[in-house]
């Protein structure tokens, strides 16, 4: 058992706080947002994630974890402190570390014995040695630290599958010392560790969630060929899938990528890559892919549609990829303030995302299932891939429409069945 404090309670640091407690470490969650504390310390969850509140409901209730608005008190009950808070984007696409620097301040200043402060969130190369000077700097009485990166893999929507079965740890470290206490937070999990030096830890997170990006781009360039020469996009991907090199994860053609992480973090990439003094073209081209992706997606609309003033279209999908409620950079949200610029009435459902989403799409209706959403439709769009509109019954669809149009972004539906029922189909690609 090892005692830990994550400061920063948001997906990243309650998704692991709660992981950590469920394989039998102590462990404090703080945040500065009194709301929130609140909410978690009355047994609510602020964010929909599968399996997340039975988690946090049962190590709370076994006292493995609790949440408190103290800093201090989180490092006095820890040796292990992770930081866990936000790196957003600037608006030069480089990472406001602010949230970093400040828990650095917060930690030194109130650390009274030894600590290993570990970094989580997602941060340039050579923050660590920035975090180190922090926490000197800041430590007044002179206690012994140590830093290390331990960048999260974890995914929207599964991550807590994803954090109870990691592929890998990665452990970045600038000397052995606080390597063996960090492994055994991990020995539950039973994931190959790799320890490495700390610059390197924090290239590894850019470097994936770039490579992912870039595979995403790919397919979505090939879905635009095919749908320039009439090949198919799905027949495409599995036959590169199929080549173990390539391997068929990632290459889903549709909006393209959104989320709170994919886009800020090509972004930063490409930044850090300039002040490098190297040329991130690449991965400039794979943002610019996925941001012709959704243009493309609305010409298919345009061209089918004509005009789309008053057209009545339906939308299902908020959410910026299923089983979660975050509408952060979701594709559907762009598609949406087209279409309304066009003059179009949208009537969208989502399964979790409509709350998040009338913060975000307030002039729009919300409907209570998707064919109430689609009822007296002049087309539908598909933004996201939530399992349960695999599950529609199509004939019934098709009845409560106005004029059966399917524009499917995420390639959900069959399209020959789709075309037997008499929909007009279009789907990414095919
Ligand atoms: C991602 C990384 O996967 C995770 O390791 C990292 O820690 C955080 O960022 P997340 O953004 O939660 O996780 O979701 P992910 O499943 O990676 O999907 C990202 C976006 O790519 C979604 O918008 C999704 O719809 C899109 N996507 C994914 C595709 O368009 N095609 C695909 O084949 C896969």
């Amino acid at each position: 058992m090892v005692r830990i404090t994550i400061v920063g309670t948001g997906y990243v640091g309650l998704v692991t706080g709660a992981c950590f407690a469920e394989v039998g470490h102590r462990v404090v969650c703080v945040d500065n947002d009194e709301k929130k504390v609140a909410l978690l310390k009355a047994g609510g969850i602020p964010i929909y994630e599968p399996g997340l509140e039975e988690l946090v409901a049962r190590n709370t209730a076994a006292g493995r974890l609790r949440f408190t608005l103290s800093t201090a008190e989180g490092v006095e009950a820890s040796e292990v402190i992770f930081i866990a808070v936000p790196t957003p984007p600037l608006p030069d696409g480089s990472t406001d570390l602010s949230f970093v620097e400040r828990v650095a301040r917060e930690v030194a200043g109130a650390m009274t014995e030894y600590k290993i402060v570990v970094d989580k969130s997602t941060v340039p190369v050579k923050t660590g040695e920035k975090v180190a000077e922090t926490i000197k700097r800041y430590n007044k009485r002179g206690v012994d630290f140590d830093v290390a990166s331990n960048p999260e893999f974890l995914r929207e929507g599964s991550a807590v599958q994803d954090l109870m079965h990691p592929d890998r740890v990665v452990i970045g470290v600038t000397n052995p010392r606080p390597v063996g206490k960090l492994k055994e937070i991990y020995a539950p999990f039973n994931a190959p560790v790799i320890v490495t030096d700390i610059n390197s830890a924090e290239l590894i997170k850019h470097a994936c969630n770039s490579f992912l990006a870039m595979k995403i781009s790919y397919a979505n360039l090939m879905a635009a060929v095919c749908e320039t020469t009439g090949a198919n996009v799905l027949d495409v991907v599995h036959g590169m899938g199929l080549d173990k090199r390539i391997g068929r994860a990632f290459l889903d053609a549709g909006l393209g990528y959104g989320g709170s992480c994919f886009p800020k973090d090509i972004s930063a990439f490409i930044h850090i890559g300039e002040q490098l003094g190297l040329d991130f073209g690449l991965l400039r081209e794979v943002a610019k892919i996925n941001a012709q992706q959704i243009q493309r997606f609305l010409k298919k609309i345009r061209d089918t549609l004509w005009i789309l003033k008053d057209k009545r279209i339906a939308v299902l999908g908020l959410s910026f990829k299923p089983n979660t409620d975050d509408m952060r950079l979701a594709p559907s949200v762009e598609v949406i303030r087209a279409l309304l610029k066009d003059g179009a009435i949208i009537r969208a459902y989502d399964p979790k995302a409509m709350p998040k989403a009338r913060e975000v799409l307030p002039e729009i209706e919300y409907a209570k299932d998707p064919y109430d959403a689609a009822h007296g439709a002049d087309a539908l769009v598909l933004c996201t891939e939530w399992d349960e509109f695999r599950q529609l019954d199509l004939e019934r669809l098709r009845a409560v429409m106005a004029h059966p149009i399917v524009f499917d972004g995420r390639n959900v539906f069959d399209k020959e069945r789709m075309k037997q029922l008499g929909f007009i189909y279009r789907g990414v690609g095919r």
